[in-house]
This record gives C-alpha cells, structure tokens and sequence, in this order.
C-alpha cells in the first residue's frame, strides 16, 4: 500500500483500539500517553497502527535528530549486531576507541574524555559525581525552570515543584536561582560551589536560550571561585540549534559538557564530556554495564557521519530560520512569542497547550508542549521544508483558523 508521500507501509498486525488496550494493561502509568500507538517511521513522518500519516516534530522528545529509520543507522546497527552487541569497559572495543576519539574532535576544545553510560539523566548524574569529586565540595547551583533528568541526583538540578516534591528529601546541597541573571549567580556561587549546571536553551522550562555574555560571565565566576560549569546539552546537543552544540553561539568551554537523546541515532546513549579541570578520576569512581556498548558506539559514529557528511546543524539553523519566519507570520491572539534557536522552537500562547496539539495531531503534526503554554518542535533536522510548511499551516489553522504566510524560500 502507498501513502500520500509515497512511502510503502505495511498495516500493523493489530489496530490501534487493541495495542492501546493491551499496552494500558500492563503499562507502569507514570507516563500521560496520548491515544496513538505509533508503529513505524521514515525521515521526518511516523505512522500510526491504522496507517495514517504524520509529520514527526515530536522526534522521539529530541532523540530523532537523524530522523526515523536513517539507513546509515540501519546499517551500522545490523552490522554491529551480527558482530558483538556487548563488552563492558572492563575491556577495550574497536568502536568505542573509534567513538570516543571522534567525540574529543567534534566537541569544544579541552573535552577530550568522555565517560560513556545510556540515558541523559545517567550522564547528568555522572557529572555530579566527578564534580564531587574533582572539587570535593558538594553544593550545586542549578537554574529556575531547568530540567535535568528523573533520578535523584538531576531530580534534585531540576527546578519544576511538581517533579521534585512527591520525592522530597532530594540531595542536598541544590539551589537554584534565576535564569539569564548573572548577578544572581554571583551572588550563589562560594567557596562550596562544586558546581554549577544549566541548559544552553532551557527545554522543557519553556524553550528559552541563554542571552548573550550569560554564559561566558558564569563560566569566569565558575573559574575564579574554583567551581566546574556543567552545560547540559542533552536536548540541545548535536546540532540542533545551528551548531553542533549549543555552547558554541557562546563560546564557552563548559567543563563537563552532558549529551543524550540524539548521540546514537535514537539508540539510548549518554556521554558526560570531561575538561581538563576535572583532574583525573581513580577507577572505581563510576561505571555503567552497558555503557560504552559497541553497537550504541557504532550507532554513534554513524550519526557523527550523517551530522558531518549532510551539515546538518547547518541544515537545522537554515530550515529553523525559515520555520522559524513562518510562524513569526501568523496573526494570531493566542500567540504570546516564538522563541528558539534552530530546530528547537517554543510558541508562548496566551491559551492553553493541550486543545492545540490536539487539534495538531487531528491535522497530522505530532508536537511538544513545554509547561502547561508553550507549544515545543523538536522535529527532525532532516525534515523537507515542505513539512515544515504543512507544520506552519496546521499551526496557523489551530491557532487563528486560515493558512499562514507564505514566506520566501531561504
Ligand atoms: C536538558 C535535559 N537534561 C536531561 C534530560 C533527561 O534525559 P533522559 O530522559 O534521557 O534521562 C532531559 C530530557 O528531556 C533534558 O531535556
């Protein structure tokens, strides 16, 4: 069967009435799921179990950079798998000398380590460790409205009451003060200051970037006072905004520096990059069974090649202006701001989010929000601009009911 893009699918054996039945059998229930049981995807659209179609800028919560079923990752995947799946780094493996090598040429100079484990929280929770460790000091000064992560450590970084509070007491030792607001972070970090973690865009605080000289002013207080900056890139990491990562539109030099979601082409992987001012970690301080796993490292170099070989974060900063413009264009009430870097951009509204990715999903765009206002696309940086148009008029329909702009091809 053809779909309107051409795409062949294939119907999935069971409807989507039954897998949602089946799933919310047995399902843990911590996650507020949406009633669609997604089954495959291509590039930039994934289908649902009835075969329809739709354009993808939930990208796997920023996990899909590359898009869906990239064959560079199919590939280096299904090589990998018929070849070793897994080797703990208690030994050495060829893909992880090669990744861990290609990772200390693509990031900021001075990370020329890294410690490997599967998740964004993991590596959060890894920088905490080696900053402890490094500094032996133990507090922590996080940001208002950051968001690292759901285990105890980036659990006590993350600002969000909600989150925090059935699990209370955290780790102590946290604070957290105003984003963008260098005063206030003069004024946090002391002698204690192990130190300090913040997003380079705040993602699910509601997609705001830093301001320019925010980050340089914190990575010289961080310097003088003795403490590390650990730069959370999970969300914005890999060329997402622009550049491959965030920190580069500042030009700081964080001395940990945290990627996830989209460093294996969707596989689960985590690293926490490592500056020279961390000093030397003793073994035993760390370590992770799966971390470092050969086929995550093969499915990470694929998509350093696909990153370099089709310039995606150029790619991202082009079609993230040109969307970007676009719903700049709609008319709209309900629109506060749009705001972003990239293909990572937020809609403040003056309504609601829910009743508009709602209205999104009935048109065929899955979205984000980011808080209980702010509409969030993450879409894959290998998205057509023609999905993007089709974005920008479903969002322009929901939001002020007619198409928007046209805007100039960039
Ligand atoms: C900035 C940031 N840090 C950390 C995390 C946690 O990553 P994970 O869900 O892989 O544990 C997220 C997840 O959304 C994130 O956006």
């Amino acid at each position: 069967m053809q779909s309107e893009s051409g795409h062949l699918w294939v119907k999935a054996a069971e409807g989507q009435a039954e897998i949602i039945e089946r799933e919310s059998g047995h399902t843990s229930g911590v996650y507020p799921k949406r009633p669609l049981a997604i089954v495959r995807g291509a590039g930039a659209r994934v289908w649902d179990a009835d075969g329809r179609e739709y354009v993808d800028c939930v990208g796997g919560q920023g996990a899909a950079n590359l898009g869906h079923a990239h064959p560079a990752i199919v590939r280096a995947v299904s090589e990998q798998a018929s070849r070793l799946i897994s080797c703990p780094e208690i030994f050495y493996n060829d893909r992880r000398a090669m990744l861990l090598e290609r990772l200390a040429a693509v990031a900021p100079p001075g990370l020329e380590r890294a410690f490997l484990c599967n998740s964004g929280a993991e590596a959060v929770e890894a920088a905490l460790k080696f900053a402890r460790l490094s500094t032996g000091r133990s507090q922590v000064v996080a940001a208002m409205r950051g968001f690292h992560g759901r285990t105890m450590g980036a659990l006590s970084a993350t600002w969000a009451r909600a989150y925090r509070e059935p699990f209370e007491p955290l780790v102590p030792g946290f604070r957290h003060v105003p984003y963008n607001d260098l005063p206030a972070m003069q004024e946090a970090i002391s002698g204690e200051t192990a130190a300090v973690i913040l997003e380079v865009v705040q993602g699910e605080g509601g997609v705001h970037p830093a301001e320019p000289g925010y980050l340089p002013g914190v990575q010289a207080l961080c310097e003088e006072r003795g403490a590390l900056l650990i730069l959370d890139e999970i969300q914005t990491g890999y060329g997402r905004t622009g550049k491959m990562f965030a920190c580069e539109h500042h030009g700081v030099r964080p001395d940990l520096l945290l990627v996830a979601k989209s460093m294996a082409g969707g596989l689960p992987m985590g690293a926490c990059m490592i500056g020279p001012r961390v000093g030397s970690l003793p073994p035993m301080a760390h370590g992770s069974t799966f971390g470092g796993n050969p086929l995550a490292c093969a499915a990470a170099l694929a998509t350093l090649d696909v990153m370099s070989s089709d310039d995606l974060p150029g790619r991202a900063a082009r079609l993230g202006s040109y969307l970007t413009g676009k719903l700049e264009g709609i008319r709209s009430p309900a629109v506060r701001q749009v705001r972003g870097l990239g293909l990572m951009i937020g809609i403040e509204l003056k309504v609601k989010v829910t009743p508009v990715l709602q209205a999104l999903q009935t048109a065929g765009v899955l979205a984000l929000p980011a808080g209980s206002t702010v509409l969030r696309l993450l879409p894959p940086l290998v998205i057509e601009r023609e999905d993007l148009d089709r974005v920008a008029e479903a969002i322009a329909v929901a939001l002020e009911g007619r198409p928007a702009l046209r805007m100039e091809t960039v």
